[in-house]
């Protein structure tokens, strides 16, 4: 089976980590492998809010669409602060009579409570260190992460 796990060999270890969720060298949010495929609860959590919110537009597991482009591939030049202004900001294309657009979701909850989680999702999958389809397993939910969701989607 072509799986999580594949590469794992290649995956680059998280370089701190609190309360389940773990962060590169740099303090951004990451993912987090296991040599068994099992990912943290963040990348899970991702795979899922990609597929409800930005699937339609960039295909499935990020490999893009006739519309938007592969995620997987933008991920390896885009860093963290781009990816959120961008998301938040939205980005419009104006070329060769086509007119291609990125939303602006900066107000949409369902995205920015999620965006972090959404975000170590799509490194993995850029970095090949998750392959695609739904992952098999993962850690379980962190209650900080289930806080933070409440506070988040509840605050108006
Ligand atoms: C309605 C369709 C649509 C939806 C929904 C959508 N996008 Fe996009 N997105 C686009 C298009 C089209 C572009 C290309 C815009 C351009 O090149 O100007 C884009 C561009 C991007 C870029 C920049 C890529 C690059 O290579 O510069 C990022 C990052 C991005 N989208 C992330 C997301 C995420 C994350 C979600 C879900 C939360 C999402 N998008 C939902 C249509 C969409």
């Amino acid at each position: 089976m072509l799986g999580g796990a594949a590469a794992h060999c290649e995956t680059k270890q998280p370089a701190s980590s609190k309360d389940g969720e773990y962060f590169d060298a740099k303090g951004n949010p990451t993912y987090h492998i296991s040599p068994d495929g099992k990912v943290d609860w963040y990348t899970y959590s991702g795979f899922l809010r990609y597929s409800s919110e930005c699937l339609r537009c960039h295909g499935p597991d990020g490999m893009g669409s006739s519309y938007a482009p592969a995620l997987v591939d933008s991920l390896k030049t885009i860093d963290y602060p781009t990816f959120l202004a961008t998301v938040a900001g939205g980005k419009r294309n104006l070329g060769a009579g086509q007119e291609r657009v990125m939303p602006s979701l900066g107000t949409d909850k369902n995205v920015m409570c999620y965006i972090d989680d959404i975000y170590v999702y799509l490194k993995a999958r850029s970095d090949g260190a998750l392959g695609r389809n739904r992952p098999a397993e993962h850690e379980p939910k962190p209650k900080a992460w289930a806080a933070a969701q409440d506070s988040c989607m509840g605050s108006e």
